[in-house]
């Protein structure tokens, strides 16, 4: 009975370092305090699919907290820079932290959808600032210039096909 103990602790021993060496080939980051446990989890049960793993973890521990903090906001708030400022940065450093550890390059297109979904469902309703409604005197140039530029342009042709036609 002790021998076969004995046998089953160094068959998972081996197991476990095996594993363990996987893990450090894959590499870690290192840059918060949660990193070793982040690499570890994701490469135990992830294997080589990060970025799953990323998808997963920034899914529950960055985008439901945000939803969470916005749910608590007035909707009216959510033009507001101040009252949304916390938990976008908060959600802007959670993906970026998680990104650092498992060496993953931030931002990447997981996060950046990310970012296109909350901004499509709290955000769309806002006014930018001078796209929506541009100062008449720019819209003003804005029309000016190509219609100025057609007489331009006529004397420019016209001028080519004389010079062509004197050269034949
Ligand atoms: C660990 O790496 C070895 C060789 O690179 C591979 O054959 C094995 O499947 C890996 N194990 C796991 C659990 O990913
Ligand atoms: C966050 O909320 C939006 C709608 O408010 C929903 O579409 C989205 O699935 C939610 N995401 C998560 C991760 O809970
Ligand atoms: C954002 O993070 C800070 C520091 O971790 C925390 O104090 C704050 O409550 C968070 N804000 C939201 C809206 O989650």
């Amino acid at each position: 009975m002790k021998n076969t103990l004995g046998f089953w602790g160094i068959v998972l021993f081996l197991i476990f370092n095996f594993s363990y060496g996987n893990r450090t080939t894959a590499g870690c980051g290192y840059t918060s305090d949660n990193c070793e446990n982040i690499c570890d989890i994701c490469d135990r049960f992830f294997f080589d699919q990060r970025i799953r793993c990323y998808e997963l973890l920034i899914t529950e521990t960055c985008f439901k907290p945000f939803n969470t903090s916005m749910s608590t906001l007035n909707t009216k708030d959510f033009c507001q820079w101040n009252s949304i400022k916390s938990p976008y940065d908060n959600f802007t450093i959670c993906t970026e932290e998680r990104a650092d550890c498992l060496l993953i390059p931030w931002p990447n297109k997981l996060v950046e959808s990310m970012f296109v979904e909350i901004h499509s469902n709290y955000f769309k309703s806002c006014p930018t600032q001078g796209l929506d409604d541009p100062p008449p005197s720019i819209v003003f140039a804005l029309v000016m210039t190509p219609i100025c530029l057609i007489p331009v342009m006529v004397v420019l042709v016209v001028m080519k096909t004389k010079n062509g036609d004197r050269r034949s």
